[in-house]
């Protein structure tokens, strides 16, 4: 980040807001992710060592959100909707037009929210705040959330959990586990080999070729 919180080689002419702490290597790649961000908490946003935020992470948050991002974390075009607090552990990767949201935002009842909608065109900015309520999403540590995946409101997601393309998560996923649809259920435990070992996958075992090894991944 520049000293003026300008991002180096943004195309949008934002700025990093000052309660967001981004760590000196952590990558932004554009302002434009805080078109939506509202939250007056202080260090409201965290984002930690190494970790790289791409085009298209867009931070919807209230008032009073808070967002921490570990360290080596990688996300890509994924939107967050916090009004309380979403958390994502070191070396967790998230992929393309994922959601994350901690809230709604709007009322279940219908009449609740044509009255909402009626009050949008007469506020600066444009938007709904019916104050729903939020509940925290928190994500582990070496957590791999597939493509097109919604995470609700009150979830967490063990560390070392693999979540399927396009899936819903609308309850807990324990550690290790594989989750995928719409709603996610467990579709396997990952094996201690598994979990250990950088590229050492069940499937790459079955073609014949040698696991990679890596470092240990530290039980929590
Ligand atoms: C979840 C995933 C990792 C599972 O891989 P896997 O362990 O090799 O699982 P398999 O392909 O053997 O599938 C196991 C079962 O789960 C089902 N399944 C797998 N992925 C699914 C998904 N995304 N949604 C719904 N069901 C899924 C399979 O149909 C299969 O069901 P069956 O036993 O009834 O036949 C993989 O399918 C996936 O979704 N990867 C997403 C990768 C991604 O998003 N990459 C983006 C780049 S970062």
């Amino acid at each position: 980040m520049n000293p003026d919180r300008t991002l180096p080689g943004d195309w949008y002419p934002g700025r990093v807001p000052e309660n967001v702490l981004l760590d000196p290597t952590a990558y932004l790649e554009t302002s434009y992710s805080f078109l939506l961000f509202t939250s007056r908490q202080p260090g409201a946003i965290e984002i930690g060592p190494g970790s790289s935020l791409y085009l298209g992470v867009m931070f919807d948050l209230g008032a009073n959100a808070r967002f921490k991002v570990g360290s080596y974390v990688l996300m890509n075009g994924a939107r967050i909707i916090c009004d309380s607090e979403i958390t994502i552990g070191d070396y967790s990767l998230i992929s393309w037009n994922v959601v994350l949201m901690d809230t709604y935002r709007l009322s279940l009842e219908p009449l609740r929210r044509r009255t909402e909608l009626e009050q949008v065109p007469a506020r600066s900015p444009r938007r709904t705040c019916a104050g729903a309520p939020a509940r925290p999403i928190h994500i582990g540590q070496n957590v791999w959330i597939g493509f097109d995946s919604c995470v609700l409101p009150g979830v967490s997601i063990g560390q070392g959990a693999v979540i399927g393309a396009r899936s819903v998560v609308t309850t807990d996923v324990a550690p290790y586990a594989v989750a995928a649809g719409n709603p996610a259920r467990v579709i396997r435990q990952l094996d201690p080999g598994e979990r250990n070992t950088a590229g050492g996958s069940r499937r790459s075992e079955v073609k014949g070729q040698k696991p990679q090894t890596g470092p240990p991944i530290t039980e929590q």
